[in-house]
């Protein structure tokens, strides 16, 4: 077994994936029929020839697009469902999942809708798919924050069951230091903190989420290599980068794989670990964002150990889900004969 085809053995985290990016074109049409909702591409090959983007923001367009056929829980919760089968087919173990209440309520959808349709099919996880699941609500950066502060005192008054906070959406011009209130209330609140900073956005970005908001982790984190200053700093303090190669490719955040930082990130001794962020947008799970960069770096069994060990250990999972998760993959580890091939 060579260690590019047991990507999708090796036992993982994943840290960075919008539940929304799952939705793939299939379901898109099957919960438009369900919904009668007409759409503006109501067919397969259609609705396809949409997967072209030039930047985040020709994402953004058609992710909020497609979002309209989410209508009911059982909407939600057969999106969920389908995300899960596929993390476990890709080896994920543990999964700490996004979701934009803000876009759902601009559609008219209620936040206890979009909150039990998404938990419904979390509470079976485990048993069904032995993933472990956390959630995280993200709020959108090109909003106010006023309006992430209402959306985030309704959930915990509702005492929604999320494990932390994310900020995502349009990221240039919408910078850290405008949701500082939002993340010092999550933090009162005993809400782990995240926040996409550096994937289109300046390396100033990735600074201002780790001393502004106080972000545990960084999703995307890219640009930071832009910086030598912060390369060092992110070293020091081991703070987790949530990378997604494919994402970047697709959203032309770099030109091509071949050019990803992700190397450079590992050399220079960074806490990075490998994600989907929006699967059915992006051309794979977290098991073939891993094949792709072990295929375009040459990357071994040690390389794809550290990324998983890296996705484990970053997570907000309880010390044993860990513990027995790192134990996993040293066991796949030992699968994989010695000496490694990198
Ligand atoms: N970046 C920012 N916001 C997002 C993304 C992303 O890749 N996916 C969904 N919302
Ligand atoms: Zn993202």
């Amino acid at each position: 077994m060579t260690a590019i085809a047991a990507t999708h053995t090796l036992p993982k985290a994943e840290l960075h994936l919008h539940i929304e990016g799952t939705l793939e074109p299939e379901l898109i049409l099957e919960l438009a029929a369900r919904n009668h909702i007409v759409l503006p591409h109501p067919t397969l090959e259609g609705l396809r020839a949409q997967y072209e983007f030039t930047d985040l923001q020709s994402f953004l367009d058609l992710y909020y697009a497609n979002m309209a056929v989410l209508v009911t829980e059982a909407d939600f919760t057969d999106m969920t469902r389908a995300y899960l089968r596929r993390a476990q087919a890709a080896g994920v173990r543990h999964a700490e999942i996004m979701f934009d209440p803000q876009a759902h309520l601009a559609r008219g959808v209620p936040l206890t809708t979009t909150v039990a349709g998404i938990t419904a099919a979390l509470a079976g996880s485990e048993a069904e798919f032995g993933i472990t699941t956390g959630l995280i609500a993200a709020f959108l950066r090109d909003e106010s924050e006023d309006s992430a502060l209402d959306v985030l005192e309704r959930l915990l008054a509702m005492a929604a069951p999320i494990i932390g906070i994310g900020l995502d959406s349009a990221e240039v011009g919408n910078p850290p230091s405008k949701f500082i209130r939002l993340f010092r209330r999550a933090k009162e609140a005993g809400l782990h903190l995240v926040a996409h900073a550096g994937e289109e956005g300046p390396p100033s970005y990735v600074w201002g989420a780790l001393d502004l908001l106080g972000a545990e982790r960084i999703d995307h984190g890219i640009r930071s290599v832009e910086d030598a200053v912060l390369i060092t700093r992110l070293a020091a303090e081991q703070v987790p980068l949530t990378v997604c190669p494919l994402s970047n490719v697709r959203l032309r955040a770099v030109d091509t794989l071949a050019a990803h930082p992700l190397p450079h990130m590992l050399d220079a001794g960074l806490n990075v670990c490998v994600n989907s962020d929006d699967p059915a947008y992006f051309g794979g799970y977290a098991g073939r964002n891993l094949d792709a960069v072990a295929e375009a770096f040459g990357f071994g069994a040690d390389t794809l150990e550290r990324l998983a060990g890296n996705s484990i250990r970053s997570s907000f999972a309880a010390a044993e889900r860990k513990a027995e998760l790192l134990a996993e993959l040293a066991t796949w580890r030992a699968g994989q004969g010695y000496p490694s091939p990198k």
